[in-house]
């Protein structure tokens, strides 16, 4: 079964559709995800042309551009698009649904921030391998970087009670309330955000949900579409704590909230 090709998975969401809202609640000063992406795809040795898919706000394939690169940054809100084009100009950026993509000829795929989770269906994931497969060299490489659906078991740290964050943005303060919440049957995670401002506005409720992606299943969507696994691990990546610094190792554990995936295309 083919999936819907513009089932918006993110629709609604204020930080992914206001892009200057997302980089202030999570600002990367440092460029950490891009580094992070650059010295995997060097270590690995993958040629210059390189797909960010779910890229965003292009603050990541705007990072590999400026490392010599030839990017090309995809997402499904036009809104992240078009605030790519002006803030993080360099890379084309393009109109497009990670389950089901043609975007030409590539070394390496780059789906940073748990973009793959939006995935929800297994015939949404092999909507996603079967075009990176179809995009690849041969020996190319798909670089991830996503939440970790097996640090779920037998854990309830996350989901007992809601995260509340604050910051503030040109002078306003705008506060977000969070609630995951597990749906088993359809193996997601379901996220509820209540977002409020001190500027007077009114709240804004908003849903959206992240498949629980265990590592061996991922490794087996991997093994059945051409790809090897070369690592999967919990750290260091951007987004651990500690995050990821130039020279670290990466460890051989797979427990932790995040999951880092490295696989080439091999079949
Ligand atoms: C959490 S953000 C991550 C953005 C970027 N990769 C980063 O690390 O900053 C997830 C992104 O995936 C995009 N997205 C959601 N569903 C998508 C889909 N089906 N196809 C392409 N992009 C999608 C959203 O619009 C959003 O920009």
């Amino acid at each position: 079964m083919r999936h819907e090709p513009q089932r918006d998975t993110s629709r609604g969401n204020l930080l992914t559709d206001s892009p200057e809202l997302y980089e202030a609640r999570f600002p990367d000063p440092e460029r950490i995800a891009g580094r992070w992406a650059e010295d995997v795809l060097r270590r690995y040795g993958a040629g210059p042309r390189v797909l960010d898919i779910g890229c965003g706000t292009g603050r990541d394939a705007a990072y590999l551009h400026g490392a010599g690169r030839t990017v090309v940054g995809a997402d499904l809100s036009t809104v992240m698009l078009e605030y790519a084009r002006e803030h993080h100009p360099g890379p084309e950026y393009r109109h497009a649904d990670l389950r089901g993509f043609d975007l030409g000829a590539f070394d390496a795929v780059v789906c940073l921030d748990s973009a793959l989770l939006y995935c929800h269906t297994n015939d949404d994931l092999d909507g996603f391998l079967t075009s990176c497969r179809a995009g690849l060299a041969p020996g190319g490489l798909l670089v991830a970087e996503l939440r970790n659906g097996a640090f779920f078991l037998g854990r309830t740290e996350l989901l007992d009670t809601p995260t509340v964050d604050a910051f503030s943005r040109h002078g306003t303060v705008h506060r977000s309330t969070t609630t995951l919440s597990l749906d088993r049957a359809a193996q997601l995670l379901r996220r509820r955000r209540v977002w409020s401002a001190d500027d007077g506005s009114p709240p804004v409720e908003q849903h959206s949900a992240w498949r629980l992606l265990f590592p061996q299943e991922l490794r087996h969507f991997l093994t059945a579409h051409g790809f090897t696994v070369l690592g999967l691990y919990d750290r260091p990546g951007p987004r651990t704590e500690p995050p990821w610094r130039a020279g670290d190792d990466a460890a051989t554990t797979v427990d932790a909230d995040r999951l880092h995936l490295v696989a080439r295309l091999t079949g």
